[in-house]
């Protein structure tokens, strides 16, 4: 049988470089200082049994079954707490040795249900495994007198796994890794010896403070905590090691299947970017790739007014391209354009991108990451000269002090959350910029030394501040600049800093930071040792985006803060591959690799190798499709795994431009709201059923491998594929790693990234090539890569986006947890238990000046439209900010946002819109009525075979 436990040392790897020899059963062992001698056995090939110990925490030394014997020492003592030192002699097999263990295993059983055949994990349980490996063959005593089994009652309360205590041995691995693993603290041993249980709080796991990660139950050696998908449907009888198709941290998983179906999904030890952690998200939430809303079946309809008809794969495509075909006919080469998504593929996204410049003959081509993190790209290639965070992930354990700015770490990239927390809980310390008051400003055992609670959309106004203290108060890195940096433009920097206009007095009362927190938050960013700083949406989604982007690389250079571990400038992505599609050439002005296509010897290179003429024009951006689908000059459209009708903003002009399409091909897993204005509808695959890579924050590269076929019979490249060639343009390739070669060659960053060298390493970190064939953990190590940073200006300008008499609130956006962008994942699943409604989040003092009471309706007005929510009432924010999320499209989050955007990537201005909030017994804005029926027209639209 397929075994689920994977190999477990018992306590976690040291690295010291102090190594240590011992003997292990007259074996030679040697270990870094600072190791158990249980794991120094297992380095000797020795396996000493155990049941509190799990090689994830530190050792507990509570079950007493790993005891051994040490020349020189007294008594039994247990492998998993004592360290090795030199010399010393152990002997982990002798007849006291396995006596004592028996005992211990004895008393366990005698507390334990004997219902090995019908338990989940049988098969598969430690505790089982270990009665077999100390030769327990009969238990002495009675099962009659008090125990626990009989009285225990399962808490089934969360949707995803159980607690049974009547199976718990009171191990204590589930708190250690709630607490070590996760840093959320939602568990407790309480009492003690016999009397010893595992409690959430004083209520059940789904009221409890717990966020479902699983780690508690990844811990657990029994079937006390089990998943509810183990318990339904068995033990898995093969694993496929794939990555997590949610946020930008890039978890690696082993996908666990029983014949075709996925039964659990296990975080990886070996992942480089989660090291064995997960979220609920990646963990649980993975049930929407078999959900009852699938669409399986290609489909074409005229008019957005006709019934879906279904079709074979054949005839939707040739439809789609002869349609393509008619309006570049009609209407001119540039009448049409593709989008490309950031859920999807590498590879993927690389045909897409490559089918509109090479089959359509334009640049149309924008991906999403345009409404995220466009800002990102265009400022740190700017300043550091690549469009991507500095460092690794795990590079944070060597910071000192870890700034995060608008992010949101512990609901938008959770495993990354608890990775910061694990060092802020080791000494680090926090600075938090961000208008409300996120968990991470206070949560179990972490707490911000500074909150910096700005007024949002003054962002540059605030980190002009920081830099203005830093270089006023003579705390820059005078030599780092020097050699580092280009010092003309430093120069000049320096003397626009300097100007008490951007000093924290001055600002103070535009941003709302009391000047001292500001400059003491400055001092220590500045002084504090290793300096990080971690940024989110928070910093792009503003009319200032770009400039912010470069003001933080600003003060991270003049601090010295950028090119060694610890340290950095580090864009958290929010969706899985937002890096890499931005990466593989899917913005309308760049080739893959960020080259300009206004690049003749770029051009060449491309148009050699797709053996056409690329045009040297950049093509439209996502608002300018729509702006020309408007004005009649655009007028189709191939969307690639993408819901911009829900996520882009000011919803009804977005919704009037695809109406003004004539031919807009949708390519998802689910009738989302861009489908519903849809001509051909092609059948999207999940991330379950194909083969690529995705990129994740830490530009790290990682296999996405097929667990089961694709439901609809093709994998999204090989619909692009059929899709070019209808156009005229085939493509040879058979496999995506055939795509991932071309890429590898025509890209420099790449060069070294191949298929065979991701399953070798694991993932592999771009720039991989001759220079650093292993890939590339932090960067800017001694020169930047543009050669010298370059300083740049950013003056603060005040968005156009103003509160008044009429809109005297500012709204904000943001995510949770349990939900994923739009949506159209978690939606479908379990995870609405924690979220089944987008609410809207305002201070006490604002609700109770409008009347509007906590669970009730409440109408949100902007300049560009109005929706209404329920209220939320909450101390996070501060007065005169609202919030909201935006996951579920009959909210209308993106109705009310306005069409201000980034001035150099017209990257959305989602986190200030000016608005009135009031109290209403409608549940419903006349748009949300409106779209209500049209959903409910479009439902009806579908075939009957499809009914929802
Ligand atoms: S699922 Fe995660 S948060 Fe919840 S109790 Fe277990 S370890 Fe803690
Ligand atoms: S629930 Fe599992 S991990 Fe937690 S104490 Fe009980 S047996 Fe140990
Ligand atoms: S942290 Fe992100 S990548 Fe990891 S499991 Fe959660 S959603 Fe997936
Ligand atoms: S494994 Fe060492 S005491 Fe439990």
């Amino acid at each position: 049988m397929y075994s689920v436990k994977e190999p477990d040392a018992g306590t976690p790897e040291r690295k010291s470089s102090e190594q240590v020899t011992l003997e292990i059963d007259g074996r030679a062992v040697t270990v870094p200082a600072g190791t158990s001698v249980m794991r120094a056995a297992a380095d000797a090939g020795v396996r000493v049994p155990k049941l509190c110990a799990t090689e994830s925490l530190e050792a507990f030394g509570s079950c007493r079954l790993c005891l051994v014997q040490i020349e020189g020492r007294r008594g039994y003592p247990a492998s998993c707490t004592t360290i090795v030192e030199p010399g010393m002699k152990v002997k982990t097999q002798s007849d006291p040795l396995a006596k004592l263990r028996r005992g211990v295993m004895e008393m366990y059983i005698s507390d334990h249900p004997l219902d090995c055949l019908t338990c989940p994990t049988n098969g598969n349980c430690e505790l089982q495994e270990q009665a077999g490996v100390v030769g327990l063959r009969e238990v002495r005593y009675g099962f009659d007198g008090a125990n626990h089994f009989k009285q225990a009652e399962k808490d089934t309360s969360n949707p995803y796994f159980d607690f049974d205590p009547a199976k718990c041995i009171a191990c204590s691995r589930c708190v250690r890794a709630c607490e070590e693993v996760q840093g959320t603290f939602a568990l407790t041993l309480q009492g003690r010896g016999f009397e010893s249980k595992i409690a959430s709080g004083n209520t059940d796991f789904k009221s409890s403070e717990c966020v479902s990660c699983g780690a508690c139950v990844q811990a657990c050696p029994t079937a006390t905590l089990v998943e509810k998908s183990i318990v339904e449907r068995g033990q898995p009888d093969h694993s496929v090691v794939t990555t997590c198709a949610y946020c930008g941290v890039g978890c690696s998983f082993r996908a666990e299947v029983k014949g075709s179906e996925v039964v659990r999904m296990v975080p990886n030890k070996d992942g480089h970017a989660n090291h064995g952690h997960s979220c609920v998200k990646g963990r649980f939430a993975w049930g929407y790739a078999t959900h009852k809303d699938r669409i399986t079946k290609p489909m074409i309809r005229r008019s957005i007014h006709d019934p879906w008809r279904e079709v074979s794969w054949d005839e939707a495509i040739a439809y789609a391209a002869s349609e393509f075909k008619r309006i570049q006919a009609e209407h001119g080469r540039g009448a049409v354009g593709g989008i490309t998504s950031s859920r999807c593929t590498n590879e993927e996204t690389y045909l897409v991108q490559k089918l509109v410049r090479a089959a359509f003959g334009n640049n149309n081509v924008d991906t999403c990451a345009r409404v995220c993190h466009s800002p990102t790209g265009y400022g740190l290639k700017t300043t550091l000269g690549e469009s991507a965070g500095t460092q690794n992930f795990d590079s944070v354990e060597h910071a000192d002090v870890i700034v995060v700015i608008g992010a949101n770490p512990t609901d938008a990239h959770p495993v990354f959350a608890s990775q910061m927390k694990r060092r802020l809980r080791a000494g680090a310390r926090l600075i938090v910029i961000d208008p409300r008051g996120i968990d991470l400003v206070r949560s179990a055992h972490v707490e911000a030394a500074h909150h910096l609670q700005l007024r949002p959309g003054t962002n540059v106004a605030v980190i002009n501040a920081l830099a203005h203290v830093v270089v006023t108060e003579g705390l820059h890195a005078e030599s780092f600049v020097r050699t580092r940096c280009e010092q003309p433009a430093f120069d000049k920097w320096k003397a626009f800093i300097s100007d008490p206009r951007h000093a924290p007095e001055a600002t103070e009362e535009i941003t709302g930071v009391p000047a001292a927190e500001l400059r003491a938050a400055a001092r220590l960013y500045a002084t504090g040792g290793n300096a990080a700083i971690y940024y989110g949406l928070g910093v792009t989604e503003h009319s200032q985006g770009s400039t912010m982007v470069m003001g933080i690389a600003n003060l991270a250079m003049v601090t010295g803060n950028i090119g060694r571990p610890g340290v950095g400038v580090n864009p958290l992505r929010g969706q899985n591959n937002v890096q890499g599609s931005c990466d593989m050439g899917s913005f309308p002005h760049e080739l893959p690799g960020y080259r300009h296509v206004s690049d003749p010897a770029v051009r060449a290179l491309f148009g050699a190798a797709w053996g056409v003429d690329i045009d040297s024009e950049p093509g439209l951006r996502i608002p300018n499709m729509f702006d020309a689908a408007i004005g009649g000059s655009f007028k189709g459209l191939y969307v690639q795994g993408e819901d911009i009708a829900q996520s882009d903003p000011n919803t009804q002009h977005v919704f009037a431009a695809l109406e003004s399409l004539e031919c807009l091909v949708v390519q998802d897993l689910f009738i989302n709201e861009t489908a519903k204005f849809a001509h051909v509808f092609l059948p999207g695959s999940s991330f379950l059923e194909k083969d690529g890579t995705f990129t994740n924050a830490e530009r790290r590269i990682s296999r996405v491998r097929k667990v089961t076929p694709p439901l609809a019979g093709k994998a999204d490249w090989e619909t692009t594929l059929a899709l070019a060639e209808a156009l005229g343009y085939p493509m040879q390739y058979t496999h995506p790693s055939q795509i991932m070669d071309e890429i590898a060659r025509l890209t420099p960053t790449f060069t070294g990234v191949s298929y065979a060298r991701l399953d070798e390493l694991g993932s592999i970190q771009w720039p991989c090539n001759d220079k650093a064939p292993g890939g590339t953990p932090v960067m800017h190590i001694d020169e930047f890569v543009r050669g010298k940073g370059k300083f740049v200006i950013t003056e603060y300008v005040a968005t156009q986006e103003r509160v008044n008499r009429k809109f005297p609130l500012i709204l904000t956006t943001g995510r949770i947890l349990s939900q994923y962008n739009v949506g159209a994942q978690t939606r479908r699943t379990a995870n609405n238990t924690w979220h089944d409604e987008d609410r809207l989040e305002l201070h006490p003092h604002d609700a109770e000046q409008r009347g509007i009471k906590d669970g009730e309706w409440c109408k949100i007005v902007s300049r560009a439209g109005e929706t209404v929510l329920r209220a939320t009432i909450s101390e996070r924010m501060q007065p005169g900010v609202v919030y909201t999320t935006f996951h579920f499209p009959g909210s209308g989050a993106n109705v009310i946002t306005t069409e201000n955007s980034d001035w150099a990537t017209n990257c959305p201005e989602y986190k200030v819109t000016a608005v009135q909030v009031s109290p209403t017994t409608e549940p419903a804005s006349k748009w949300q009525r409106r779209f209500g029926e049209f959903s409910e027209q479009q439902d009806a639209l579908l075939p009957q075979s499809d009914p929802r």
